[in-house]
């Protein structure tokens, strides 16, 4: 597959401060990969490398098969970008703002102004179009901001944290509009801090901390990478935790947690499901009643937490079998 966005050993300081120490990132074209990583990572960084609004120290960054740095005009008429802060002007009504993006692309007036009304229906903002943006709510701006980055038909797009700051109402309604762009086959950079974001939206998550990509792979190779499943159970009686603790020994590929106070035992398996079935099974042998059981998967955030080491989570810690997931790099681990 083409690689429509690709990064190699980008550098970028502020002084002594280093934002990309190194960065190697590649898209391929029609995919999405999500960048993710905290505040101060070098997210918003990176996309402004992309987006040739920033020149990097050293390093090779193409777009579209575009040399970013030798070519920045003919690459901006080809991608579509849209910041962290929805850039809007307040004062215009939503249709003068997208009709003058229009005009910077050089669309024409006819154009410009049938585009802004096709976006403008599309991303349901229809009937505020003639309104200040003044007046918007968060939600209307991130959509009237995402409109703005397909004026031009883009084949490239940067989405640069766009569900920051939204109510979880007006995030799953951009989650939705973005899912039906990707469908249509544009290659999509997002960065975010939220692990639900890329699980939903990213075929490919690439984990960023300091300026460098300390691990990629998908979602679930993700999840794989900090260890296996886990059954946490909550037993009846506080008493009955030893012999649950004895009982599920066998099945446990790591060391069981316990928590009287909880009346709850966490055991570490290889293969979830089964060992959940195999596990009840063994309670109900020993008479153990169980008030509660269910089987957790590591979410992302334990994933984050693992590689970054900020706040190691402690019901995955020890749990160290990468196996053939994906690939880590960096001194993170
Ligand atoms: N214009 C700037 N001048 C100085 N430092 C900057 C500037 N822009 C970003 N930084 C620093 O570079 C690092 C990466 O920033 P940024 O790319 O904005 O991270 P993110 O978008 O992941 O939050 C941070 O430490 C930030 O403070
Ligand atoms: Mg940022």
């Amino acid at each position: 597959m083409v690689d429509a966005i690709v990064a190699e050993g980008l550098v970028k300081k502020y002084g002594r401060l280093v934002a990309l120490d190194g960065l190697d990132l590649r898209v391929p074209e029609g995919t999405v990969t999500a960048l993710l990583g905290p505040n101060g990572a070098g997210k918003t960084t990176t996309v402004r490398v992309f987006t040739t609004l920033l020149t990097p120290d050293s390093g090779r960054a193409t777009v579209a098969g575009i040399d970013v740095l030798r070519e920045p005009r003919r690459l901006r008429s080809r991608i579509g970008a849209s910041g962290q802060y929805a850039a809007v002007d307040e004062y215009l009504t939503g249709f003068e703002n997208l009709e003058m993006v229009g005009r910077l692309y050089h669309l024409g007036v006819t154009r410009s102004k049938q585009r802004a009304r096709e976006l403008l229906d599309r991303f349901d903002l229809a009937d505020a179009a003639d309104r200040p943006v003044k007046g918007y709510s968060g939600g209307m701006r991130r959509r009237l901001d995402l409109a703005g980055a397909l004026v031009a038909n883009p084949s490239v797009l940067f989405l640069d944290e766009p569900t920051t700051g939204l109510d979880p109402r007006a995030r799953l309604d951009l989650w939705d509009v973005i899912e039906e762009l990707v469908a249509a086959g544009t290659t999509l950079l997002l960065t975010t801090q939220y692990m639900e974001e890329a699980d939903r939206l990213a075929d490919a998550i690439a984990v960023i901390d300091h300026g460098t990509v300390i691990a990629r792979g998908t979602a679930d190779e993700l999840k794989t990478m900090v260890g296996g499943d886990r059954i946490e159970l909550t037993v009846d009686h506080v008493g009955s935790l030893d012999v649950a603790r004895e009982a599920l020994a066998e099945l446990a590929v790591g060391e069981m947690h316990l928590e009287p106070g909880l009346r709850r035992i966490t055991v570490p398996v290889s293969d979830g499901s089964q060992a959940l079935v195999d596990a009840i099974g063994r309670l109900t042998a020993r008479e153990v009643k169980i008030h509660d059981v269910g089987l957790r998967r590591p979410s992302l955030d334990d994933v984050f937490l693992t590689l970054t080491g900020h706040e190691a989570c402690e019901s995955v810690a020890g749990q160290d079998d990468p196996a053939d997931g994906p690939t880590t790099e960096g001194s993170a681990r």
